[in-house]
């Protein structure tokens, strides 16, 4: 369950009302129509996740961007979800147009997937015991075999727009609690070393925080809030250290990461939509 954030802060109430704004679902649906999985997603997916019968959660699912184009080349066994309604709408629409409707779209908060309810129900299904390990992702349709998700995704970035470092830390323990041992994770984030440049940016903000004249809204150092054609977002840019401690802290093994100009070269379309970021992959102990 996310930590309240202090009210003069960027909370995950005011990111997810900036993905239900107008300019991010249609900046996102359209990726979800016209783009579909970037070249490294796919050889990483296919690489990490291999067995394409096995029941797969997408984290922040958006507009359907990655669940539909795995649908599309033969995972038959999926489930997405986002907090962004107007996001799944777009993604279970988009699903129905591609005949897609064997993946199951649901709206729910990462931080507390106990809290999650199908895309057709308005309000959330309240939990009996708030504090019992229920999850409706789950217990809606069980799973076969042991109880629990074959491994689970949380691409473009979402994770990392979660903020408070206790809350993005709760979502990995979510999706630790939903999928089964041996489960692989993909996810991504920026990284603040990437490189020269942007260490010089980070060593300044680092100096604009040492003096207290920061942007006031960012609950932490490495936080970022801007506003573009694709709407305002917050994004949490990490270091690898971190991200390690993360995956460790909330029982994940880390077995892979790597910045994606090194996985494969991107289209144009796809780097317009979206910067460098690195890759990461881990394993559910
Ligand atoms: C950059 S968008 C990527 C959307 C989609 N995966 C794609 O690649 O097109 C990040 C997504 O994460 C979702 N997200 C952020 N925080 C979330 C949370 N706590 N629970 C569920 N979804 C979240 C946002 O609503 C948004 O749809």
């Amino acid at each position: 369950m996310a930590s309240p954030t202090p009210a003069n802060k960027i909370s995950a109430a005011q990111v997810r009302a900036d993905f239900n704004d107008l300019p991010a679902v249609i900046h996102y649906t359209r990726a979800a129509h016209e783009l579909g999985l970037w070249q490294s997603e796919r050889i990483l997916i296919e690489r990490f996740f291999p067995d394409r019968t096995a029941p797969l959660l997408e984290a922040g699912c958006g507009s359907g961007r990655v669940s539909i184009a795995l649908w599309k080349i033969g995972y038959g066994h999926l489930t997405a979800f986002d907090f962004a309604t107007e996001l799944v709408d777009q993604a279970h629409s988009l699903a129905a147009e591609r005949g897609a409707t064997a993946i199951r779209f649901f709206v729910g908060d990462a931080t507390a997937l106990g809290q999650c309810h199908p895309i057709d129900d308005k309000a959330p299904t309240p939990s009996p015991d708030p504090g019992a390990p229920v999850c409706h992702l789950l217990d809606d349709k069980p799973v076969g075999g042991p109880r629990g998700f074959g491994g689970a995704l949380f691409l473009f970035n979402g994770l990392m727009q979660i903020p408070g470092r206790e809350n993005r830390r709760a979502a990995l323990r979510e999706l630790h609690r939903v999928c089964v041992p041996g489960a692989p994770l993909l996810f991504t984030t920026h990284d603040r070393e990437s490189s020269l440049m942007e260490r010089a940016l980070w060593r300044m903000e680092a100096y604009h925080w040492e003096r207290g004249d920061q942007d006031p809204r960012l609950p932490e150092f490495g936080d970022r809030y801007f506003e573009d054609h694709a709407g305002r977002t917050f994004m949490h840019l990490p270091v690898r250290e971190e991200i390690l401690e993360d995956l460790a802290a909330t029982g994940w093994r880390h077995t892979f990461d790597a910045m994606r100009t090194d996985i494969a070269k991107e289209s144009k379309a796809v780097r317009q939509f979206s910067d460098e970021c690195r890759f990461w992959s881990a394993v559910r102990a």
